[in-house]
């Protein structure tokens, strides 16, 4: 039987020249007479791999164009969670996990530049006294709702290939926290080119191209080729917990937002998001908005100053409804939405990327921002839901991001706000806690464990509870 013969790497590279000058980007080969064999035909896989025909489009659609466009927004009034008659929600939520339709999804590639720590974010010691780590906390919360609601519940965890080892040699280290091996999936999301600003590719080393993790967009499409779409259709997984690695107060599993998304009749069961209430104009987080019946989230470096600085009668900011990255699917909505291609628009952002001089050679490490990296959001799968629901929570219960090393959303930041939850949930159950008189201001460190309560409820449940905390005192329960 003939079998089909593999094209010679003097083939591959000819036929690549050829896709390459048809975008302008052959010089991706200036240094193909130096390579050794193994260089090129890594180069020529990176090459093959690059969707050359969607960065044309990128690099075609000003990301000015988006910005001028802001014609009758109007801001998102979303149902405050707070304010709601609960009970049917949690109860129909509880029976969708009790019945095994929902996975938890964690996207796990960024890399972390903000924070600047070594290793993958989702390591970072990020608890206030016990210094869990983001990922232990998930795997806590994860295994009580487990525990809670005799259910599967699959964990799936977004990587890059530049974090996809280390993130995996880290839970083999801890042995998956308990969950199993087989019940936490780790998916390696794509990559995409970082451009200079006349739209070229750049390239890191003579046979590597500038690769950057395609956004969190790219599980989109993650999802979709690595088969885990069809996989969880097929386990009867309709439903897709969303939340981000970086937020150590998220539920990743929350009764009463799935109960909202699969019965709330402003629901298509589609795509639900979670918002807290944006306080200050200044705060760096994308904000749902309305254009007709379509709902979608404008980058906070998208709206105007008008825009982020307009108030309503009451004094608060009109535009207030600040995405927090939570979000439920519907599975087969993210099918329908890969099946029509993946076609999440690709967002440009300046940054500092590494890189060689294609005419000389010369290795660029720059002080000042000398790229385009392109990425895609999930947020932009919104506006292609038939009904997307928006459902606002407190800051203090569900947000404390850690993005930077210091300042604003930092591990300080996120600290204060773990321990200030705790307090919150322990005065709910009868715990005297020690206040700063004037400020309100908790005076003790605590840490509550996912393990221990999932939520004020269940731990008003548990025996062990201290009658007071006072000044000072460090307590991890
Ligand atoms: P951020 O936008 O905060 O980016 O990601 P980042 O990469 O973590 O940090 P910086 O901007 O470099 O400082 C928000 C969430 O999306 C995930 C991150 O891991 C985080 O959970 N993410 C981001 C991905 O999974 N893939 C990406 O390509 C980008």
């Amino acid at each position: 039987m003939a079998t089909a013969q593999q094209p010679s790497i003097d083939e591959r590279r000819s036929a690549a020249a050829d896709r390459l000058r048809a975008f302008g980007q052959q010089h991706l080969l200036a240094f193909w007479d130096r390579l050794t064999d193994a260089a090129r035909s890594n180069l020529l896989d990176e090459i093959d791999a690059l969707p050359l025909e969607l960065l044309q489009q990128a690099i075609a659609h000003r990301s000015s164009e988006a910005k001028s466009d802001r014609k009758g927004i109007v801001p998102v009034h979303p149902i405050v969670m707070d304010q709601l008659d609960t009970d049917p929600y949690v109860r129909a939520g509880s029976a969708v996990i009790a019945a095994n339709r929902v996975a938890a999804f964690t996207v796990a590639g960024g890399q972390g530049t903000r924070l600047g720590s070594d290793g993958p974010k989702g390591t970072f010691p990020a608890t206030p006294i016990l210094r869990k780590s983001l990922f232990e906390v998930f795997a806590e919360s994860i295994g009580a709702a487990r525990d809670r609601w005799s259910a599967r519940i699959p964990w799936l965890i977004m990587t890059s290939p530049l974090n996809h080892a280390e993130t995996s040699r880290f839970f083999a280290a801890h042995d998956w926290f308990g969950l199993g091996p087989g019940s936490v999936h780790l998916l390696v999301q794509g990559t995409l080119p970082s451009l200079d600003r006349a739209g070229r590719i750049l390239l890191a080393s003579e046979s590597t191209i500038a690769l950057n993790p395609d956004g969190h967009g790219g599980a989109l499409r993650a999802l979709d080729q690595t088969g885990w779409l069809d996989r969880l259709a097929h386990e009867g997984i309709d439903t897709l917990s969303y939340f981000q690695v970086d937020n150590p107060l998220c539920k990743p599993i929350d009764p009463l937002f799935i109960g909202l998304h699969h019965v709330h009749p402003d629901s298509s069961a589609e795509v639900s998001s979670k918002v807290v209430e944006k306080t200050s104009p200044t705060e760096k987080v994308g904000v749902f908005c309305q254009r007709g019946e379509s709902r979608f989230v404008m980058e906070y470096s998208d709206m105007s100053r008008e825009m982020t600085e307009a108030r309503d009668t009451s004094g608060a900011l009109l535009h207030r409804a600040g995405s927090i990255a939570v979000h439920v699917f519907g599975v087969s909505f993210l099918k329908r939405l890969a099946r029509d291609g993946h076609g999440l628009p690709l967002h440009q952002a300046s940054k500092k990327v590494p890189c060689i001089d294609p005419q000389t050679g010369l290795q660029t490490v720059p002080t000042e921002p000398n790229a385009i990296k392109l990425e895609s959001f999930i947020f932009d799968t919104v506006p292609a839901a038939k009904r997307a629901l928006v459902a606002q929570t407190t800051r203090v219960e569900e947000f404390a991001p850690i993005k930077n090393a210091i300042g604003d959303d930092s591990p300080a930041t996120s600290n204060a706000l773990q321990s200030e939850r705790a307090a919150q949930w322990l005065e709910r159950c009868g715990v005297q806690i020690a206040r700063d008189s004037k400020t309100g201001q908790c005076l003790a460190e605590i840490e509550l464990s996912p393990r221990t309560a999932l939520d004020a409820a269940t731990l008003a449940k548990c025996a062990t509870l201290p009658v007071s905390i006072s000044a000072g005192e460090r307590l991890a329960l």
